[in-house]
This record gives C-alpha cells, sequence and structure tokens, in this order.
C-alpha cells in the first residue's frame, strides 16, 4: 500500500489541534480528497492505512481475518487497566476464552435475563426529573452500567460497591484518553504518578469484584445470571477460568457494554425529541403493547420500529465509529501489497455515511431499515462490528436498548431545543450535553 496517497505529517500537524478536539472532519476531508483508502504519515517512519472501502473491510475482518489482530492500543494500553479479556487479547488467548464467554450470550440464556433487565432499566428511569430538562448521556450512563451490573451479579443490594466501580470505570477511562490525545506527555503521566494512581484504582475494582465473586461461592446461591455462566464455563479439559481470567472478563463486560449502549441510547432519545412525527409512530407502537404481559424478549420483537429507530441512530452515530487492526504478516489486497504490521483503521463512521450506498445519508430516517431492507446494507453497515471478532454482546445491547425506549416512551414526551449535537469521538463516539424535556404522559 506504498503507493497510496498520503496525509504528510505536516498536515497532520498543522491540523493538530482541530484533530484533538475531533478527528472525524479531518477524516472526512482526506477521503473527499484521496478516495476510499489513504495513509497517514505520523511520524518516525510510521504511517496508518484509514480506509472506508466495503472490500477492504470486509477483506480484514472477515475474508482474512485470521492476518489482522487488535492492535496495541487495546491489548496494551486498555489492558493495563482492565486485563486481558476478550476485548483486549489477541490469538488463541482470545479465541480459548471468545469460545466460553459466547455462550453466555446466547438468545435462551439472555431470555432469563429479561425480568433483571427489565428492573434494572426501570429503577434507572426514575432518577429523571419529569416536565423538567435533564442531561440525558450521565442518565444513561448510569443505567447502562446498572443494567450491566444487575445482568451479571443479580443482586440489588451492592448498589455502593457498584457506584465506586462505575467511578473507577470511568476513571480509567478518561487516564486512557489522556494517554492517547497527548502520547509526548506518558513520561510526565509515569513521573508524576499518575498512571501508578490510576492502576491502584483498578485494583481496587478488582477488589469490589472479587468480595462479590466469594459472596456468591460462599452462599452456594445459584444467580442464573452472566456471573454464573462464567463461573461455569469451562476449557476444553473441564478446568474453570482462573480467578484472575474471570476478573478479566467480568471488567471486560463493564468496560465494553456500559459506555457503548449509553451513547447509543442518548443519540437515539435526542433523535426522538427532535422529530416528533416519528416520536409518534414509535409511540404508536409502544402503546398498542402490554409491557406486563407476556414473555419480554417476544414483546420486544413486537416493536419492530422502535428497533428501526435505534438502528438508524446507530447508522449516524455509531459508538465504535473506527475498529482498528494490523497485519500480522504481509497479505495482497486487490493486486496490493498490505505489509507486515501495517495499521489499518476502519472508519465505521464514514461508511454509514457515505453517499454512494445511502440515500439522503445525513438525515434520521429509521424506514430505511424496514423489515426485508435491513439486508440490503449489510456490506456497508457494522456498528457492532463483523466476524468472529464481532461484538458478542450485540444481542443484549439491542434488547436493552429497545427496552428502554420503550420504557421511556411509555412514560414521557421528549422535546429538545438542541439544533447541533456536540460529537465528542474519544474511544468511543460520545456526545457532549443534550438536554431533554421529559413531560409525562
Ligand atoms: C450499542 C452498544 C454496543 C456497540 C455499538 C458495540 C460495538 C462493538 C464493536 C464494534 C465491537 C468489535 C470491535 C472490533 O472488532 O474491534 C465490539 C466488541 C465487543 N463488545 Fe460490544 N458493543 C455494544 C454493546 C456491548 C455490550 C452490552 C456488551 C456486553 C455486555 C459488549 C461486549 C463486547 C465484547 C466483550 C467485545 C469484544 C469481542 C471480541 O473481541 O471477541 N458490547 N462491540
Amino acid at each position: 500500500m506504498n503507493d497510496l496517497p498520503t496525509v504528510t505529517q505536516f498536515e497532520v500537524f498543522k491540523n493538530r489541534k482541530d484533530i484533538l478536539k475531533n478527528p472525524l472532519p479531518f477524516h472526512h476531508h482526506n477521503f473527499q480528497k484521496f478516495g476510499d483508502t489513504f495513509r497517514v504519515n505520523i511520524g518516525y517512519g510510521k504511517s496508518i492505512v484509514f480506509t472506508r472501502d466495503p472490500a477492504l473491510i470486509k477483506h480484514v475482518l472477515q475474508k482474512q481475518h485470521k492476518n489482522y489482530q487488535k492492535s496495541p492500543l487495546q491489548t496494551v494500553q486498555l489492558a493495563k487497566y482492565v486485563g486481558h479479556g476478550i476485548l483486549t487479547s489477541n490469538g488463541e488467548h482470545w479465541r480459548t476464552h471468545r469460545r466460553m464467554v459466547q455462550p453466555a450470550f446466547h438468545k435462551k440464556k439472555l431470555m432469563g435475563l429479561m425480568g433483571i433487565m427489565q428492573l434494572a432499566i426501570r429503577d434507572a428511569l426514575n432518577a429523571i426529573k419529569s416536565d423538567e430538562v435533564n442531561n440525558v448521556p450521565p442518565l444513561m450512563g448510569d443505567l447502562a452500567f446498572q443494567v450491566v451490573a444487575r445482568s451479571l451479579f443479580s443482586r440489588n443490594d451492592i448498589e455502593r460497591p457498584m457506584q465506586r466501580l462505575q467511578q473507577i470505570t470511568e476513571s480509567n477511562q478518561k487516564m486512557l484518553i489522556r494517554e492517547m490525545r497527548q502520547p509526548y506527555l506518558n513520561w510526565w503521566f509515569y513521573l508524576s504518578g499518575a498512571i501508578k494512581k490510576q492502576l491502584d484504582l483498578s485494583k481496587e475494582g478488582r477488589n469490589i469484584l472479587n468480595t462479590i465473586i466469594e459472596d456468591r461461592l460462599r452462599s452456594g446461591r445459584e444467580g442464573d445470571d452472566l456471573l454464573d455462566m462464567l463461573l461455569n464455563a469451562s476449557y476444553e479439559d473441564g478446568t474453570p477460568m482462573s480467578r484472575n481470567q474471570l476478573l478479566d472478563e467480568v471488567l471486560i463486560l463493564f468496560t465494553a457494554g456500559h459506555e457503548t449502549t449509553a451513547n447509543a441510547l442518548s443519540f437515539s432519545l435526542y433523535f426522538l425529541a427532535k422529530q416528533q412525527a416519528i416520536q409518534e409512530k414509535a409511540f404508536q407502537e409502544v402503546t398498542k403493547l402490554d409491557m406486563e404481559e407476556g414473555d419480554i424478549m417476544e414483546n420486544l420483537s413486537l416493536l419492530p420500529y422502535v428497533k428501526q429507530c435505534i438502528e438508524e441512530a446507530l447508522r449516524l452515530y455509531p459508538p465504535a465509529y473506527v475498529i482498528d487492526r494490523i497485519a500480522v504478516a504481509e497479505d495482497i489486497f486487490e493486486g496490493r501489497t498490505i505489509k507486515k504490521d501495517t495499521m489499518i483503521l476502519m472508519s465505521v463512521y464514514e461508511l454509514h455515511r457515505y453517499q454512494s450506498f445511502w440515500e439522503s445519508p445525513g438525515d434520521f430516517v429509521p424506514e430505511r431499515f424496514d423489515k426485508g431492507k435491513g439486508k440490503d446494507f449489510q456490506e456497508y453497515y457494522y456498528p457492532f462490528g463483523a466476524g468472529p471478532r464481532m461484538c458478542v454482546g450485540n444481542n443484549f445491547a439491542m434488547y436493552e436498548m429497545i427496552l428502554t425506549v420503550a420504557e421511556v416512551l411509555k412514560r414521557f414526551q421528549l422535546q429538545t431545543d438542541l439544533d447541533t449535537l456536540d460529537i465528542n469521538p474519544l474511544i468511543s463516539l460520545k456526545p457532549n450535553a443534550i438536554p431533554i424535556k421529559f413531560i409525562k404522559r
């Protein structure tokens, strides 16, 4: 890929302030100028390949996935705070544990979690101040954290330790962002003790989780929750996960499942508040359904329009807005050589807004996901990634989001005066403040 058009280091330097604030316009400008795949020279003889080419994305994530691994951004930098669970590992270690974690997220297993999830969502929504303007992202942050915590431990008497764990998880993310945004200060972060402080916090988080796991084992209680499934998972020789590995996997579920879902929910509620006709259509669907009767999962399948609203929000604002990989060995794509160690950043954000594949890509049109149409987008729609490393919690997240939106619409009419969404692309694509008035129905 050496002959690809290249963004020079000077261009990067010239735009550094804007890139730090929000790199997406810089990416877009370069895609417009250079086409679907280009290189960015980042200095020290290194460069990153950026792409929004669906064929290359499919090649990397699916067809030749064995040749492409997660980059050290996750496997080293993030892993030092949250350990080596399936999100932050590669190779055989990843494969072995993915096989053990995945069954916990099969639809049949999730069915048993729906009641817990619904209660957690209802409790979290009680924090909304009716008939007042609420800032939505922190509310959805608390909700998504509670949903993961209660699905894991099926306990509602551990609010204090869970609040502390949430603080620690969020503080880890903030530190990581500082490290990524200001890599030239990393020596100072180490020297000043900032990293050590963060690592101590991570240890405290692990201790909190360890106490809860010890409690469970001592009590002999069966939770029929995610923790039970992880405790019962075994390697091929029949042995269970070590305590350390179990803690890594539990921490990963909090890390991967909390902020992404919170962001997607915040964006979804924003669009519903902004577009009253769409909100009314979704409300009509929700109001026809008696959520107190019948099986929760079956009820959710009766809310296709609510689902489409979420799918469309995930298209416009995919929380995982870029997916990164590194080539393990040399590879050929469409006659071009991809050298070993090439880092590839796949822009899901750009692909989801690509003029050639989407009609009026900037508009919020849930109808484009009408039943039957969704399949047409398979090649250009990757909110949960693709291939063997596709999000293990995608069904869990979709059920959680449909349930939340349905519960919100049942209780409130949403209104907002916010004209332009202010976004903050960090580890995930995050909204800044989203003020929404929740008018009691
Ligand atoms: C709207 C919500 C979510 C979005 C948009 C999302 C998106 C993604 C994406 C794009 C990946 C693949 C990343 C890559 O290939 O590099 C991923 C992986 C992962 N996600 Fe999610 N996710 C969401 C919710 C969740 C939830 C609720 C959980 C668990 C409770 C979860 C757990 C994971 C895990 C463990 C992985 C790593 C899988 C592996 O590498 O084998 N995610 N997610």
